[in-house]
């Protein structure tokens, strides 16, 4: 075994190889990611080994059952690599962590109920790569972590065992994914990468590594902190520009001024990014990666006011869509208890079966905490149950029954749908919170309308 070892600090070694396509890769945490992460490496040709705590993942994998069907174009690439025995799935680190030359770390990173950084995936698995880890491989942290994270945390957790010490016989670095959910194979081969690692040489040996596979430029950072705070940077600018969106459209609102219509002309301006506003941001990232930042600066001793105020609008707005629902059943003089109210997207954007964080869930609740009789449709989650409420298969069946359409997620299918299919509703009552509809059409069919940050003018 030993003789097959790649000395991953060795930049001569590492390129030969991946040229013999001798280097073997185990990617830890198999999930949105981190599988395609793996069949990535897998499609170049090396021999790939994924590991996950999900059992029935790992034995659904190994029976060539794709697990990701909103992911377009990796299900024929997973089908070729299974058959060409260059991956497959287990639950038993050890094995995999210790046969392998570089490991991959594609664990989640969520919050807790407080909204405090959970990294208990990556502290578990950091302490058993401290016992299971061969001598001189390369570790990269694939995950979204607070600046810092590495240098005082993980490298220490690694080291407990006493076998291991960094720089002298086993190397670590950071990758920070960027891919957009639905769309991971197209960024997977477009978007620019940060690679940050232990020493410059790390750097090196990561950025040829990830060109090899992936062949998109990569950004080389002086050290793995930094590759992280660009990485957050990057998100939580997302965060806050939705934020100010948000509540510049709740003033918009009430001065009969269309938002959809400012940001379409602002779009125009040269340095203007346009964000949309929205029921809420939710999601494996955006809200998350705001609290890591905020949690670094509580460790710094410092605030970060914008990051907890664009926080706490973005969260609120929930309470805005109950509002303009109330308001437009008030126009109808019928009542919030027992009104039947469909909600239309559940996942947190569109065209993704993803709800992680969306606030479809939030919605839901505080409709059913006014005695409202919730209903829920969205195209990817079709005959599931979800929230504790079972999908409906077909929302144009349940239309006649329904006193208000609430659409909380954009999906492409929404836009496709006629506007006169909302006049079969018992009360016409149309709340959009993604510009799907415009109020126009909605107007001409005699709908009780209520946009998003789209005041009547
Ligand atoms: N999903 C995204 O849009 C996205 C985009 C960019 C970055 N990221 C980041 O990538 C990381 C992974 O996110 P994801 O969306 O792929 O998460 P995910 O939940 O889809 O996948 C994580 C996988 O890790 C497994 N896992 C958990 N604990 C484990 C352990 N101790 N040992 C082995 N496996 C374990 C889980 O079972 C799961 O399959 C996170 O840090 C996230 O912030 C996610």
């Amino acid at each position: 075994m030993s003789d097959l070892k790649t000395n991953m600090s060795n930049f001569e070694d590492v390129k030969k190889s991946l040229n013999s396509k001798s280097l073997r890769v185990c990617v830890v945490g198999i999930g949105r990611i981190g599988l395609p992460t793996a069949l990535s490496f897998a499609k170049s040709g090396l021999q790939t080994i994924g590991v996950d705590i999900n059992e029935k993942l790992v034995e659904d994998i190994n029976l060539k059952k794709f697990p990701l069907k909103d992911e377009p174009g990796y299900e024929d690439i997973f089908n070729d690599v299974l058959e060409k025995k260059l991956f497959s799935a287990t639950t038993k680190i050890e094995e995999a962590v210790s046969s392998s030359d570089l490991i991959l770390l594609s664990l989640p990173t969520p919050m807790d109920e407080n909204n405090i950084p959970d990294y208990s995936a990556l502290t578990t698995v950091g302490l058993q790569l401290s016992e299971i880890l061969s001598p001189n491989s390369l570790v990269i942290v694939e995950s979204t972590i607070e600046p810092g994270f590495i240098e005082n945390e993980m490298i220490s957790l690694m080291s407990k065992s006493g076998r291991l010490k960094i720089e002298d016989n086993f190397f670590i670095g950071v990758c920070p994914e960027n891919a957009n959910p639905g769309e991971i194979l197209h960024d997977f081969t477009h978007l620019p990468r940060l690679v940050g690692g232990i020493n410059k040489n790390i750097t090196k040996i990561i950025t040829m590594i990830y060109k090899y596979i992936f062949s998109v430029d990569l950004i080389e950072m002086e050290n793995c902190k930094t590759a992280n705070a660009v990485k957050l940077t990057t998100n939580v600018f997302r965060d806050i520009n939705i934020a100010f969106i948000n509540e510049l459209s709740l003033m918009f609102e009430k001065l009969g001024i269309d938002t959809m219509k400012v940001l379409e002309a602002a779009k125009a301006k040269y340095n203007f990014q346009v964000h949309y506003p929205g029921a809420g941001v939710g999601g494996p990232c955006l809200p998350i990666n705001s609290y890591q930042l905020l949690n670094t600066a509580r460790r710094a001793g410092v605030k970060l006011s914008i990051i907890e105020s664009g926080r706490k609008i973005n969260e609120t707005m929930p309470d805005h869509v109950i509002k303009l629902t109330l308001d437009a059943l008030h126009e109808c003089k019928k009542p919030i208890e027992k009104s039947k109210i469909l909600i239309m997207g559940i996942s947190y954007k569109p065209n993704v079966k993803d709800i992680q964080l969306s606030p479809a869930k939030d919605i839901i609740k505080k409709f059913q905490n006014l005695g409202s009789i919730v209903h829920i449709y969205d195209p990817f989650f079709s005959s599931t149950e979800v929230f504790g409420l079972k999908v409906e298969d077909n929302f144009e069946n349940i239309l006649p029954e329904m006193d208000a359409v609430v659409i909380v997620t954009g999906h492409d299918d929404f836009k496709k749908i006629p506007i006169t299919s909302f006049t079969k509703m018992k009360t016409r009552i149309l709340i959009d919170t993604r510009g799907v509809i415009d109020p126009i059409y909605a107007k001409k069919e005699n709908i009780i309308f209520r946009g998003l940050g789209r005041g009547n003018s």
